[in-house]
């Protein structure tokens, strides 16, 4: 008999589920494809959501839809397993629906008695280029019993060597770690080749996961063996590898795939709160720039990848409450224009933000450069060129409203590579070369002639943009000269364009056939325009008088050749229409240079567009079928008014939410049928990052310093010439006098970080990184994979190895859990004994942790990044 106080509870339960039911969200947003797993070109999984697909079954994919990635979840209840990713059991689970936030997609399950939602979290972390670049996110679950009632629930996850190859064949190894609160797997390839297409064959996947779980088993087997094994009918699971002893092996070539898995017992329960998961891609070096290797920022916070692995894992409260508030902010911003905006900014947040990789060279003893951060993006969905102007362009409203500093080391290694010898052209490349990414050999090629005013324009814009939005005029000062040039080819070039491309010809199906293209004029002007600003800032007067009069003179002149009774032409010389979308350049920067004229006739020519789609609007009249996402919403954010920028979301809307043609989050897609082009298929495009068009006309100006030491402009301007300040005064000095202080403790808590890892690396026998090694290393004790030089994996991985079979916990063959093992649940987790860390070291430890919250209280309150660099110290 129940007692008197258990009822109420279950009572009260009902209730509580009740109103989970009905409180959740009916989804109205039905994409084709859903991100699971994206922060980078490389780690970056969605899962296929097209009408007929079951989400429960189906495999995850690479972003480019064909790639299957195993990633199989279960969740045994009562003695019946049920999937929630990846699998095909009987009897099967239930989906009930999908919701996208900016950083979270969450799969809601019914299993058997269980309502699950399983959360697929992959933060964005701006102004926290140490969180931004680490590749890892976060599967969480939470679940409640509909009936109220415990049941005997256990949960279930692996990943596959599909993760680190294309090929099925190529050979993998693998071991598994012990840090002090994580146990994470890692595979590799035998054979990493930093040339590959899609899925990175130098990478190396991790699983984690927490090691404060109870009756948590994590063990290496194959696909058939564990999953068969757990699924097994009956309460509970035992668990024993087929592939004990071994490190290594051919995938596939005896039918049976390694897979590398956690699995718990929760025992009797109602609900299951949180339980979560990390999954990672891992690069090292990222790129090879100017013959320096370069390798992902979050190196320069940790020793080791199990530090930052047990960093990931131990900080997912915390990430998580982050990343809802920024998922708030970001929703209600965009719901201010409309929930068909906030789904379009939902589905492209990921996308944009997982588009490249936040790198420092180091010095030759392997300490950090931080002074030479850069980023690297790949052209996803198109081709496997680096830094892709065009798309840097595309993306720039997402990085002003979430972290306009991205913006400026994008655009630092264009800006270094074109200030160089080695670049002689008098107009602005299209990107750092063709790649293959991660190959990052320049682009010198005269052929960019084509593209001259589409890339110089693209450049001015982007530069001043990012001064704007930052306050940072660093570039500005370095580059001058190498703006000016840009801007005085625009001046001879921009008003006629004749057979100059846009960037749009190189997608395909947009080769365009016509001379003059009116929007490629336009964007070449308002670079002009921009220029004149950018003269500003740095004090030139005389310049800027110059830039000014020629842009406002060729605007004229524009204004002339493209309006037509009220309508604006594509090109030209011929009755021709197409989207405007450089408008946006003038309002983001607020130049004012183009009259409202043209603004309301873009307005009536929309209007009037007699071809638009069920898709929406072709971008032009070249390719009456084609659509751009990227480009409508660079247009909803120009329109004049409100009427027009809802046709254009609407239209883009429409494809994200028709899960009836295939593909993850397309830019480019026929208007009448929604079908995306073979190739390229403009797949995970970070391009998408214009779905932030809207928000980003509301990022405020920053002052604008100009720092006198950053001009090294090859002709000399000097260094007196060069300090200039724009708008600043008492702000500037306030401001700076506040950095100062703010510095000041931020190099404390480096300075104690360090320290406190050094301690700790010291303790644990690790090897402080050299860097540049190969990423997968050679087999040492038949297990040393990872991105890590081999000596800290080869050290470490026997030491933790030692520590688990002290805590009985681990044996040299993979671990069997039986029953016995399995003790009932309602209690805490158990944190566990660390492995070998000092007393001083946690003291050093919570010391830096007070340190790091009252300087991200500091932050919080004065929008100071957490990262200070430390060569201020
Ligand atoms: C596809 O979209 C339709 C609505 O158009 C929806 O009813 C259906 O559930 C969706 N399918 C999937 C797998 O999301
Ligand atoms: C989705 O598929 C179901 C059946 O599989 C079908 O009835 C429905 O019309 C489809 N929805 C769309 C939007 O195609
Ligand atoms: C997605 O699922 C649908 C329905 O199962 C299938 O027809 C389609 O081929 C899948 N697409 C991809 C890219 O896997
Ligand atoms: C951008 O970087 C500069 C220089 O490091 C810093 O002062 C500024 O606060 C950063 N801006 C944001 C929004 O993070
Ligand atoms: C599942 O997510 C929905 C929102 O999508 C939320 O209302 C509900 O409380 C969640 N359920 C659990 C058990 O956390
Ligand atoms: C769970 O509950 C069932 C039925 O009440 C019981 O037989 C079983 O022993 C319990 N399991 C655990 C692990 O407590
Ligand atoms: C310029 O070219 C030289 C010779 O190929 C190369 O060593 C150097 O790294 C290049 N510099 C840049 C900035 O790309
Ligand atoms: C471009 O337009 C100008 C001015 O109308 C014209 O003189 C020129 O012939 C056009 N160029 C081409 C290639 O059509
Ligand atoms: C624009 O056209 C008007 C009327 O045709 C003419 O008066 C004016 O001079 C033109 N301006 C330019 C800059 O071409
Ligand atoms: C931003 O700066 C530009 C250039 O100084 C100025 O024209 C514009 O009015 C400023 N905008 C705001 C909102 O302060």
């Amino acid at each position: 008999m129940l007692s008197r106080q258990s009822v109420i509870s279950l009572a009260i339960l009902q209730l509580w589920t009740n109103w989970i039911a009905s409180a959740l969200a009916q989804q109205t947003f039905f994409p084709s494809a859903v991100p699971l797993a994206v922060r980078t070109p490389t780690s970056n999984s969605w899962l296929n959501t097209t009408n007929g697909s079951n989400p429960m079954t189906t495999f995850p994919t690479f972003w480019n839809a064909h790639h299957a990635l195993a990633w199989v979840g279960f969740i045994k209840v009562d003695g019946l397993t049920y999937p929630w990713l990846g699998g095909a059991t009987a009897p099967t689970s239930t989906w009930i629906e999908t919701q996208v936030t900016p950083t979270q997609t969450i799969l809601t399950v019914q299993a058997g008695p269980m309502l699950l939602n399983v959360t697929f979290l992959s933060p964005i972390e701006p102004s926290d280029w140490g969180r931004q670049s680490f590749p890892f996110a976060y599967v969480y679950l939470d679940g409640t019993a509909t009936d109220g009632l415990p049941h005997s629930v256990q949960l279930y996850s692996d990943i596959s060597g599909d993760w680190v190859s294309n090929n099925v064949g190529t050979g993998i190894q693998w071991s598994t770690t012990k840090t002090s609160n994580t146990v994470f797997h890692q595979v590799g390839s035998t054979s990493p080749t930093s040339v590959f297409g899609d899925v990175a064959e130098d990478s190396v996947a991790y699983h984690a996961i927490s090691s404060g779980y109870l009756n948590l088993v994590s063990i290496v087997g194959t696909d058939q063996g564990l999953r068969a094994q757990f699924t097994a009918p009956g309460e509970g699971f035992t668990l024993t590898s087929d592939l004990a002893g071994q490190s290594g092996n051919v995938r596939g070539s005896d039918g049976n795939a390694p897979v590398f898995a956690h699995a718990m017992d929760l025992g009797n329960t109602t609900n299951i709160s949180s339980i979560a998961w990390a999954v990672g891609v891992v690069r090292d070096p990222i790129v090879t720039f100017s013959g320096v290797p370069r390798r992902a920022y979050y190196w320069s916070q940790y020793a080791t990848i199990g530090d930052a692995i047990d960093d990931f894992i131990g900080d997912f409260p915390t990430a998580r409450t982050r990343a809802l508030a920024l998922d708030q902010k970001i929703l209600q911003d965009a719901r201010a224009i409309s929930q068909e905006y906030a789904d379009l900014i939902s589905l492209g947040a990921r996308q944009a933000m997982a588009g490249f990789e936040i790198t420092l060279s180091t010095f030759p003893n392997g300490s950090f450069d931080f002074s030479d951060v850069k980023a690297f993006m790949k052209d996803v969905g198109n081709s496997q060129r680096v830094n892709p102007v065009e798309v840097i362009y595309a993306a720039l409203p997402a990085y002003m409203y979430l972290d306009p500093n991205i913006t400026g080391v994008l655009l630092e290694p264009l800006l270094e590579y074109q200030n160089s010898s080695n670049y002689t052209n008098p107009y602005a490349a299209p990107d750092l070369g063709p790649g293959p990414f991660p190959a990052v050999p320049g682009n010198p090629s005269s052929s960019n002639a084509a593209y001259g005013i589409e890339n110089s324009g693209n450049m001015l814009i982007l530069v001043l943009a990012h001064a704007r939005s930052t306050g940072d005029g660093s570039l500005i000062g370095k580059y001058y000269n190498l703006l000016k040039q840009w801007a005085d080819y625009l001046v001879s070039n921009a008003l006629i364009p004749g057979n100059q491309h846009s960037a749009d010809a190189r997608d395909g199906v947009l080769v365009q056939s016509h001379a003059n293209l009116t929007n490629l004029a336009l964007k070449g002007i308002i670079g002009i325009q921009a220029m004149a600003e950018v003269s500003q800032i740095m004090g030139q007067g005389a310049d800027a008088q110059d830039y000014a009069a020629s842009a406002t003179s060729l605007m004229q002149s524009w204004v002339n050749l493209t309006s037509v009774s009220g309508h604006l032409r594509w090109t030209y010389d011929e009755t021709t229409f197409g989207l405007m979308y450089n408008l946006l350049a003038d309002k983001l920067l607020q130049l004012n240079l183009v009259p409202a004229s043209v603004y309301t006739a873009e307005s009536t020519t929309l209007s009037d567009n007699p071809v638009q789609g069920p898709f929406g609007f072709p971008l032009s009249s070249d390719n009456t079928s084609a659509a751009r996402s990227d480009w409508t919403l660079f247009s909803a954010a120009a329109a004049p008014d409100k009427t027009t920028r809802d046709l254009l979301i609407t239209a883009v809307r429409n494809h994200a939410s028709s899960n009836v043609t295939a593909g993850t989050f397309p830019t480019l897609y026929d208007v009448q049928t929604g079908l995306v082009q073979a190739s390229p298929n403009t797949f995970s495009s970070p391009a998408q990052g214009a779905m932030f068009s809207l928000l980003a006309l509301n990022v405020a100006n920053q002052t604008i310093v100009v720092p006198s030491t950053t001009s090294t402009s090859p002709t000399g301007l000097s260094s007196a010439k060069s300090k200039a300040k724009s708008h600043t005064g008492a702000i500037a000095g306030g401001v700076i006098a506040g950095l100062a202080a703010l510095l000041l403790v931020g190099s404390l808590v480096i300075f104690l970080r360090r320290r406190a890892r050094k301690d700790r690396s010291a303790n644990d026998d690790f090897e402080a990184p050299r860097p540049y090694q190969n990423p997968v290393t050679e087999q040492s004790d038949g297990a040393a994979v990872g991105p890590q030089p081999s000596r800290t994996f080869g050290s470490s991985v026997p030491s933790s190895k030692a520590a688990l079979i002290s805590e009985g916990k681990f044996s040299p063959r993979p671990l069997s859990a039986t029953s016995s093992q399995h003790a009932p649940s309602h209690q805490l987790p158990s944190s566990g004994p660390r492995l070998s860390v000092s007393r001083v070291t946690d003291d050093l430890r919570s010391e830096v942790e007070r340190l790091r919250q009252e300087f991200q209280q500091l932050r919080a309150d004065q929008s100071i990044p957490l990262d200070a660099p430390p060569e201020y110290q």
